[in-house]
Order: structure tokens, then C-alpha cells, then sequence
């Protein structure tokens, strides 16, 4: 067996903490979630919800900062460009997205304390969110969650919901494979110092 070099260690322990920071993150409550969704989808003769990944974008990213932003009470739905919610436009711009395609998009936010999961469910499929729930325009659907908070971003397949990339997204994609060159590359590097 080979032993390797104190400067080889060094970066394998390298690529190690490169590969820890960057954890994988848990999507327990967004799958009960997408699954009872889709549940009650399919009890009202509806096509499931397909994942879609800019709509989990936005989700994602006001999730991030209402958490910091508004206390756990339940802010108004967005709808489009008819927004309460200040996270939303700068959701859309950090995601990419062309604002042309986000005015029939829906943003449907709730706070529920510990996340349980019945009442988050019970908040999409019993209250007035219920009606976009059960609505067939609606057909993609990103989700994300950050301590109490559960967004739900609900986008069409129609051009006018359908939260597609805009000037920003060759910027975002660049950046993205970056990452993952970065990755490779030391992936090769640790395999040829082993070699
Ligand atoms: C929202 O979008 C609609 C349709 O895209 C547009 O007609 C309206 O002027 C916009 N409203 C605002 C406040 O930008
Ligand atoms: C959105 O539509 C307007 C008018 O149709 C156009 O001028 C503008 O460039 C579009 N924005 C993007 C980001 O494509
Ligand atoms: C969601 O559920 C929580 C806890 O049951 C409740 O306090 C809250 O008002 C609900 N939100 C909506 C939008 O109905
Ligand atoms: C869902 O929508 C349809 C048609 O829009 C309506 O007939 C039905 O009662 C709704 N179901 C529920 C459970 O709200």
C-alpha cells in the first residue's frame, strides 16, 4: 500500500473540508410536502407537480432571506409583479430569471413552528391557498424551507409564468461550472498524487 507524502495528505485533507462545506442538504420536509401535494393533485383529477428548478430557485432564495426579513406570521400570496413580498424581485434577479416570465407565478409562503408536517400541509390544501393548489395552470413547482418557514413557488407552462432564464442565466451557468470544474480539477490533482 502506498503511503502518501505529508504534502499529499495535506491535500487530500484539503479536498475533504472542500467537499464537507458544501453538505448536502436535507429535503425531508420538501418531499412530505411535494408528496401530499401531489396527492391531493391526484384526488381532484389534476397531473402531479413537476419539479421545476428555477421555481425551486426563488424558493430557495426567499426562503433564505425571509427568515431573516419578516417575523413567523403569514405574508400576503405574490402573484407576478403584484408583490408584498421584497424578497421576490430579489429572488428573481440572484435566480437569472427573466422578469417577463414571472407575472402569472405564485408564491405561496408559510410559517408553522417545528415545521410539522401535517400543518404545513393542511396550510396549502385547507385554506384559500387550496384554490391554486387545485388549479391546472399551474404545473411546476419548487420548494424550500428554512427554519419555520416553507415557500412554495408555483410557476405554468405558459410564457407568462414560466420563470425562464434572462440575460443573467449564461452569467449564473458560468459560475456554476466553475464550481464544478474546481472540482475535477482537484479530484484529478489528489488522484495523481495517489497514483
Ligand atoms: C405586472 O405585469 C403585467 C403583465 O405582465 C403588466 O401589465 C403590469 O403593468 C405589471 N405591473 C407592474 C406594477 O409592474
Ligand atoms: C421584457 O419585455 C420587454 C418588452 O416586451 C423588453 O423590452 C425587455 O427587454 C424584456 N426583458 C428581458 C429581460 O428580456
Ligand atoms: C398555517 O398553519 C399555521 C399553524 O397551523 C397557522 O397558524 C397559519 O395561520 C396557517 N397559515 C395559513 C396561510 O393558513
Ligand atoms: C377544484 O377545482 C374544480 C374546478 O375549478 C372545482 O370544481 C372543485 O370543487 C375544486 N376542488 C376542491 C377540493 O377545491
Amino acid at each position: 500500500m502506498a503511503s502518501l507524502k505529508p504534502s499529499h495528505f495535506f491535500f487530500v485533507v484539503v479536498l475533504a473540508i472542500f467537499l464537507l462545506s458544501h453538505p448536502v442538504h436535507s429535503n425531508d420536509e420538501e418531499d412530505n410536502l411535494l408528496q401530499g401535494l401531489n396527492s391531493y393533485r391526484t384526488s381532484v383529477n389534476l397531473p402531479a407537480f413537476n419539479k421545476n428548478k428555477n421555481a425551486h430557485c426563488v424558493a430557495e432564495k426567499i426562503a433564505d432571506d425571509i427568515d431573516d426579513d419578516q417575523p413567523c406570521t403569514n405574508p400576503s400570496i405574490s402573484r407576478g409583479n403584484e408583490t408584498k413580498l421584497s424578497e421576490y424581485p430579489k429572488a428573481i434577479s440572484k435566480c437569472g430569471i427573466d422578469v417577463n416570465t414571472t407575472s402569472d407565478v405564485i408564491v405561496l409562503p408559510v410559517c408553522v413552528p417545528k415545521l410539522v408536517p401535517t400543518l404545513v400541509l393542511t396550510n396549502f390544501t385547507r385554506t384559500h391557498y387550496s384554490k391554486f393548489i387545485n388549479d391546472s395552470s399551474f404545473t411546476g413547482i419548487g420548494l424550500d424551507s428554512e427554519d419555520e418557514w416553507m415557500v412554495v413557488v408555483l410557476a405554468t407552462n405558459t410564457p407568462a409564468g414560466s420563470l425562464a432564464n434572462g440575460a443573467y442565466s449564461l452569467v449564473n451557468a458560468k459560475v456554476g461550472l466553475g464550481h464544478h470544474y474546481m472540482l475535477l480539477f482537484l479530484l484529478g490533482f489528489v488522484l495523481c498524487l495517489l497514483h
